[in-house]
């Protein structure tokens, strides 16, 4: 048994639960995101092709103030799937605060514990493990992943997030500062003088510099804390991830915006592009990290050594569905402009689409199949997959089109 009192990292989260979250606002709005969004899930570890009328067991190891959580728990109610979600986190007043966000959406599926995650394997084994934000804290960061590998069912997966290096830049100089400024005052004066340090450095500064961070201006006292005061955070690079998983005994499965990660978006020059694509993935990922430059953190999904991959492909029966934007709003900006357009954090894609691409994203609603979106359009074999196809690749690169049957499911009488 593991044994988490007198942690520094325990005593910050307990001084700051992060993020700074009030259950009152659960009544106007559900925070969604990745890792972990079940159509998510379904799409990178189930083949988009899971069958949630089966019990479904999930860890969220770290679960911190309950963002993750409370969206898997409230989209798996949402669609009646026999949930069962352990909550674990070494922070009482974290869990307090998840606990309320659950109690105000009357969530029953939740069972909240205190303690370490390295002690994950006494909680039974699940079939998809979140953790979102934690590993990177961890004094031994691979013992992390081996627990949570340890309490993994054989067909299962993990979903988590960790630090990058690059997109942080800024963050690991003031850190080293604050620690030789503010080493040893109380948590709210630790505050105080940073704030108060920040307001006099020259624009040179390196979090100055960084417009892709927001947490030391707008995540409040937490999110100054968590970013720039942490006692104990490493990011890891991609090459690092991926040294981190195979010692884990974990294969790694996708990032959730794979655009991300693909440096022909980066290079027009065609002999370096031809270079860059006859790279193995994990070297053609960590060269896009290197050039792109600003990439915080990665989320990405993995799975025990050695499960056959399943990851989703748009075949007849797969369900598309579209996540954080609409049919509708798309089908607009085809009709309008004769292209969509995504981005995450300054990097995307703009794609041209003839104006029959609007009737088959109008016809996405989540619950019918790609061959019964055919059928609605009256577009023939040929045509439909074509656009499907120009369609598919940017959406899902950038995370906002998931194939997953779970919307079906839940929409069953
Ligand atoms: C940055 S917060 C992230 C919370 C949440 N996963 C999210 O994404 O919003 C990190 C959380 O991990 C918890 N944590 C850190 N180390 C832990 C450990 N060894 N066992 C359990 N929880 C831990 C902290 O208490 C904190 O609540």
């Amino acid at each position: 048994m593991n044994d988490i009192s007198d942690d520094p990292v325990q005593r910050q989260y307990e001084a700051y639960p992060y993020p700074a979250r009030d259950p009152a606002e659960e009544t106007t709005r559900l925070i969604t995101g990745s890792p972990s969004h079940p159509l998510e899930i379904d799409h990178f570890l189930f083949g988009g092709q899971r069958d949630w009328s089966r019990p479904f067991r999930v860890l969220v190891a770290g679960g911190g103030t309950g963002d993750g959580l409370i969206m898997l728990a409230q989209i798996l109610a949402d669609n009646r799937v026999d949930a069962e979600i352990v909550y674990l986190d070494m922070s009482t007043a974290s869990r307090r605060i998840a606990e309320a966000r659950a109690e105000a959406r009357g969530l029953t599926s939740i069972r909240f514990e205190t303690d370490d995650l390295l002690n994950a394997a006494d909680y039974g084994v699940f079939d998809y493990i979140d953790c979102c934000g934690v590993l990177h804290h961890l004094p031994d960061p691979d013992a992390g992943f081996a627990a949570l590998r340890g309490a993994l069912a054989e067909d299962g997966g993990i979903g988590a997030m960790v630090y990058a290096p690059y997109g942080r830049a800024g963050v690991y100089e003031m850190q080293d500062a604050l620690r030789v400024l503010v080493p040893d005052d109380p948590p709210e004066a630790q505050v105080a003088h940073t704030r108060s340090l920040m307001a006099s450095l020259p624009p040179t500064n390196g979090l100055h510099r960084n417009p892709y961070l927001h947490d030391h201006a707008h995540g409040g006292d937490a999110g100054l804390y968590d970013l720039l005061l942490h006692s104990r955070d490493r990011p890891y690079t991609v090459g690092e991830l991926f040294d981190t998983l195979e010692r884990a005994d974990l294969d790694f499965v996708s990032f959730t915006t794979p655009g991300r990660y693909d440096p022909r978006l980066m290079i027009a020059d065609p002999v370096l592009r031809e270079r860059a694509v006859a790279l193995p993935y994990r070297d053609r990922a960590a060269l896009a990290e290197r050039l792109v430059g600003n990439i915080k953190v990665h989320a990405f999904y993995a799975t025990a050594r050695g499960v056959a991959p399943r990851i989703a492909t748009p075949g007849p029966d797969a369900v598309p569905c579209l996540v954080g934007v609409s049919g509708s709003a798309l089908a607009e900006s085809v009709y309008k402009n004769g292209f969509i357009r995504g981005e995450v954090d300054g990097v995307g894609f703009q794609r041209p689409l003839p104006r029959d691409a609007a009737g088959l994203l109008m016809a996405m609603d989540g619950r019918r199949s790609l061959d019964e979106i055919r059928s609605a359009t009256g577009l023939l074999r040929g045509q439909f997959d074509d656009l499907l196809a120009k369609l598919y690749q940017p959406l899902n690169n950038f995370g906002l089109m998931r194939l997953s049957r779970l919307k079906r499911f839940g929409s069953r009488s």
